[in-house]
């Protein structure tokens, strides 16, 4: 008895002592092993007196449980510890910012390109696309510009074959062909995209963008040209008012053709889009021409249009006060983070265009 009572005791002491899961196993082996202490005392039994053996069985099973009892209180209790310990060292504090992270900007064209997809389309405008590479009938024949037309000289155009038959789009207009001949009357879109001359300086890349514009139906005037381009630069821009002018022009594929001037100005160094006394050329428009109209197969006593197009870079440039247009193109990041645009700053009508 007395001898049990020590045993215990000892053990007791060891539990005590304990600091983490791996002794309280070895403790366990030491006690509770095949050869551990307790489990001898088991053995043990089998060499006791009759008289005595049901007694001290009895005492043993209890020391036994206390032990087991014991066991499980560390058990839980290292177990615990180590799940406070993980828990502690896995925490997150997400109230805290984001590590700083490189992170990708929207290019300014791309943010013009859908800040004019969102004001055409309040206007019923839905978007067209064409191919990049054009062949010579969409791009200038069709367009009533045929062979040996001086305009063509404009466009110092890139062929791709020496007969002159494929060529990187000099403008989005061919668009229009395509968009035409594609589908039946009436036609309301808008084609942004990339066009290519030949041509390199600060305001000319030999890649740039362009956004057409055709709107064919019953009764359309160049009234309705004029009320179309009021409302889409007043809203680009984010004026109330606008002054603009038409000017004379001439493009083959429309007539009358008219340049578009709006007014500005330049104050402290700032330039103010829309009043002011100086002109600047913002696009080129017109009534579509009946021979463009007849080559899309679309009967000109019956239907009339507008078309017009646009400069996306030029755009972007006056509204975000980019000077260089080379500078679009060179893919330098530190230029992108600061004139590029948060991915999740996606341009509305209700929530505001730009940031
Ligand atoms: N395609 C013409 C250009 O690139 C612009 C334009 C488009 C003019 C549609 C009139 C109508 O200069």
């Amino acid at each position: 008895m007395n001898d049990l009572a020590t045993l215990q005791q000892q053990i007791f002491n060891k539990f005590s002592q304990l600091k983490n899961k791996e002794d309280l196993e070895n403790l366990r082996i030491e006690v509770l092993g095949k050869k551990g202490s307790v489990s001898k005392l088991f053995q043990d039994l089998a060499t006791i007196d009759k008289d005595k053996k049901k007694e001290f069985a009895s005492q043993l099973n209890i020391l036994k449980s206390k032990i087991l009892e014991e066991f499980n209180k560390y058990s839980s209790k290292f177990g615990q510890d180590e799940l406070e310990k993980k828990l502690h060292s896995e925490t997150i504090d997400v109230t805290l910012p984001t590590p700083k992270k490189p992170q990708g900007k929207i290019h300014p064209v791309s943010q013009v390109i859908d800040e004019l997809t969102c004001i055409f389309a309040e206007l019923g405008f839905s978007v067209a696309e064409g191919p990049d590479i054009e062949n010579e009938y969409n791009n200038f024949t069709a367009l009533n510009t045929p062979p040996n037309h001086p305009a063509r000289d404009m466009h110092d155009t890139f062929y791709l074959d020496e007969n002159k038959q494929t060529l990187l789009r000099t403008h989005t207009s061919p668009v229009q062909i395509r968009t035409m001949l594609n589908d039946k009357p009436p036609f309301k879109i808008i084609a942004p995209g990339r066009t290519y001359r030949c041509d390199s300086d600060q305001t000319h890349t030999p890649m740039f963008h362009q956004l057409e514009g055709l709107y064919v139906d019953k009764n359309v005037t160049m009234a309705d040209l004029r009320g179309c381009l009021d409302y889409f630069l007043k809203k680009f821009f984010e004026v109330d008012q606008i002054k603009m002018r038409f000017r004379p022009s001439h493009f083959p594929f429309t007539e009358p053709s008219a340049e578009v001037d709006i007014g500005y100005e330049i104050k402290d160094g700032k330039i103010t889009i829309g009043q002011g006394d100086k002109w600047l050329e913002i696009l080129g428009c017109g009534m579509v021409h009946p021979n463009v109209l007849k080559n899309a197969k679309v009967d000109s006593r019956k239907y009339q249009g507008y078309a017009f197009g646009v400069g996306i870079d030029r755009l972007a440039m006056l509204k975000y006060g980019i000077n260089d247009l080379r500078s679009f193109f060179e893919s330098d990041v530190r230029w992108l983070e600061h004139f590029g645009f948060n991915a999740n700053d996606v341009p509305s009508n209700y929530r505001g265009l730009a940031r």
